[in-house]
């Protein structure tokens, strides 16, 4: 077999078998294929595509190219959740708990913040001792004992795509549905759930901006789902908005917590619930419905907040953090208002450029070697639909030293637009 020839083959739309598929990837990952054969393999895929069947085997043979998590000693249906990527997204956090404390296992893996988009395992860190790095064994253990717990990727999980993400990151291939599908199914598979609920966000902070590719690239992770014998529902939701109020890594902890306690911001609350719900039916805990009961009786009633506390103990983390949130993350009183320099409606966010600016002032990440300030973000005071006037605050920067406040506010001021018009609310 021949490099040149399978790229010949999907450049002129073939179908590609297992074995073609195998001997490239295999052959990239062992260093025998060079970066430009890949690279012309990957623009070919993106404008031939894959059907579903040849994406199902590129989600198999990378999802073994490196370990594969065994989960079958821990009793129960193992459901994992996955998001494609948000601002302001910090529903591991509080969907974790919830159902953990309906009885559903978490055994989950979460992701770092790269790009405009955050990261759970960033935001976890940001609670003073909480460990994303267990041992094998304390990772079990702490999911027997207490039914949940939250590490970071392990370094052999996907080799594969850890390699072809950064060719793809620096030749344009990112956005082709069955490269994102097979990358992010296949640390789904080896993660080893027994189901996932992927959450597809859709708009101007996500990936996927309308809704029709967002519709697409659900349908492929679903179809690769099931293709594995897995369960799989996916959710499309709303990224023309932060979720929530809060972006940064401590705002976003304390956020969640807020949320645990019953008082979080109405979208992001509905969120979890939906998705807490979707986990439990997969785990077969009951009906949609009788699931999202279940949900909202677990917040109401301090039970999922209970569990949250206990997964902070459990990893190291200070567990008053619950109690006691802002003296115990690490938080800052430098603030700067973004003010609004006309009356009216909001009627569009570009909630990538929301993204940026947080990173801007030190919540994220240009490369991976970047470190994160805990304390910097932006609490959004006004969200679409409202109505502001000439002079208020539209959002509150939390700054350091560091921050580049000016580039932020430079992004902000681009990235809301106003009307004398409500615009149409958008579930
Ligand atoms: N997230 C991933 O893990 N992979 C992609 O290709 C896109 C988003």
């Amino acid at each position: 077999m021949r490099a040149y020839d399978i790229i010949l083959k999907k450049r002129n739309g073939g179908k590609l078998s297992k074995e073609e598929i195998e001997f490239m990837v295999n052959g990239y990952v062992k260093g025998e294929i060079p970066d430009y054969q890949m690279a012309a393999f990957l623009m070919a895929i993106y404008f031939r595509h894959m059907d579903p069947e040849e994406r199902a085997i590129l989600t198999e043979v990378m999802a073994d190219s490196g370990d594969r998590i065994d989960l079958s000693s821990i009793p129960g249906i193992k459901i994992d959740k996955h998001s494609t990527g948000g601002v302001g997204d910090k529903t591991t956090l509080v969907v974790g708990p919830i159902v953990a404390s309906l009885g559903v296992p978490v055994a989950k893996m979460s992701g770092r913040a790269l790009g405009h988009t955050g990261g759970t395992i960033d935001k976890l860190e940001s609670i003073p001792g909480f460990r994303t790095s267990l041992s094998e064994e304390e990772f079990f253990e702490n999911v027997r004992k207490i039914g949940i717990a939250i590490v970071g990727q392990t370094a052999n999980l996907v080799p594969a795509d850890k390699k072809i993400y950064a060719l793809r990151d620096a030749t344009a291939t990112v956005d082709e549905v069955s490269l994102i599908a097979s990358s992010i199914m296949s640390k789904k598979l080896a993660g080893g759930a027994d189901g996932y609920v992927l959450d597809v966000k859709v708009g101007s902070g996500a990936f996927m901006k309308t809704l029709e590719q967002a519709t697409e690239l659900a349908e492929a992770m679903v179809g690769i789902a099931k293709a594995h014998g897995k369960k799989a529902v996916a959710v499309l939701t709303n990224m023309d908005v932060p979720l929530g109020k809060m972006v940064g890594n401590s705002l976003e902890v304390l956020e969640a917590i807020e949320t645990l306690k019953g008082r979080g911001p109405e979208d992001f609350t509905e969120l979890c619930l939906n998705l807490a719900a979707w986990m439990c039916h997969l785990a077969e805990k009951g009906s949609f419905e009788e699931c999202l009961a279940m949900a909202k009786e677990a917040l109401e009633s301090g039970k999922a907040l209970e569990k949250f506390r206990q997964l902070v103990e459990y990893q190291g983390g200070n567990p008053e953090v619950v109690d006691r949130p802002t003296e115990i993350l690490p938080m800052t009183d430098k603030t700067v208002d973004f003010i609004a320099t006309q009356d009216g409606y909001i009627t569009a966010i570009d909630t990538e450029k929301i993204g940026i600016a947080s990173n801007y002032l030190g919540a994220g990440r240009k490369t991976k070697e970047d470190t994160i300030d805990y304390r910097v973000g932006i609490e959004i005071l006004k969200k679409l639909g409202d109505y502001t006037k000439k002079g208020e605050p539209i959002a509150k920067l939390y700054i350091s030293e560091k921050s580049d406040v000016e580039s932020a506010l430079k992004l902000l001021s681009e990235s809301y637009k106003f009307s004398d018009k409500k615009p149409e609310h958008k579930p």
